[in-house]
């Protein structure tokens, strides 16, 4: 595992568009796993904007978010699919049809698991996972004591989560209780994954993630087994990290790094004159 803190949530939000942009030119027909939540808006509105001012193209790439909610439609506000067509999807050149997340209607749920399991494999599997965090430590919806070899499958939502998602839905009573979500295992198989965490709320969850005991209680210390995977904090959500100091020499000195070290400001998206530069 590696860890970035960079200095403020923008310029988290800013490395990790840079890493999916540089996969998706290395790679064009790039398999992106993709999250959604709060934290990600930010990822996607630079993803857009690095589209219409740098053309980054989507024309080729298929996606699969993690999860979807059991009961809502792909029309309902608060469903994943319309979050991501909202944010991501019909902002940039990417075909719908190669967009897919569960169908949380679906006559067969557990028929549903299996063909998205059947439909990432089809793919290729997935190149580039992205990953938000739950205050649990749930990766997609899998909440504790998810196995770490779990595949897609129907989950039910822990009370943190509940309480986490519910201002979302006008408060815990009209929350879905259930989600289709893809397995830890599932996600440990994406080639790589990118972690992000950001703002003091994930601080406590996120030194347990990265620098605790690996146990099916947090799902995101299964990331901890995984042979390359980039975790991506704020200096607030890495507040607790014991050895920040010494990740953060890492990203200063690792020559791989080099391309990524700008300063925040010089790479802001809010200078459209240092686009192309910062994505040679
Ligand atoms: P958030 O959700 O970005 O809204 O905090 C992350 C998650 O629960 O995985």
């Amino acid at each position: 595992m590696e860890v970035v803190i960079q200095p403020n949530a923008s310029a988290a939000a800013d490395l990790v568009a840079q890493i999916i942009a540089r996969e998706l030119r290395a790679n064009p027909r790039a398999v992106l796993g993709l999250a959604t939540g709060g934290t990600m808006e930010s990822v996607y509105d630079r993803l857009v904007r690095l589209h219409r001012e740098t053309g980054l193209d989507f024309s080729g790439c298929r996606t699969f978010n993690l999860d979807e909610y059991i009961g809502l439609s792909g029309n309902h506000l608060n469903s994943y699919r319309h979050y991501m067509n909202q944010h991501l999807f019909r902002q940039v050149n990417i075909d719908l049809r190669h967009t897919h997340l569960p169908d949380g209607v679906a006559v067969d749920l557990e028929k549903e698991c299996a063909d998205y399991e059947r439909l990432i494999t089809q793919a290729g599997g997935i190149d580039l996972q992205l990953l938000g965090i739950g205050r649990n430590g749930h990766l997609g919806f899998n909440e504790p004591l998810s196995a770490f070899r779990s595949r897609t499958r129907i989950s039910t939502l822990s009370p943190e989560t509940i309480e986490q998602n519910a201002g979302l839905f006008g408060g815990p009573e009209n929350m879905p209780r259930r989600a289709i979500t893809m397995g830890v295992g599932t996600i440990l198989d994406g080639r790589r994954c990118v972690l992000l965490a950001t703002g003091p709320d994930k601080a406590a969850i996120l030194a347990q993630a990265v620098e605790g005991p690996i146990t099916s209680m947090i799902s995101a210390t299964a990331l901890q087994l995984h042979p390359h995977c980039t975790v991506i904090a704020d200096e607030a959500a890495g507040s607790r990290l014991k050895k920040a100091d010494y990740y953060r020499t890492i990203f200063n000195h690792d020559p791989k790094w080099e391309k990524f070290r700008q300063p925040a400001d010089n790479f802001s998206f809010y200078q459209p004159s240092s686009l192309p530069e910062m994505i040679k």
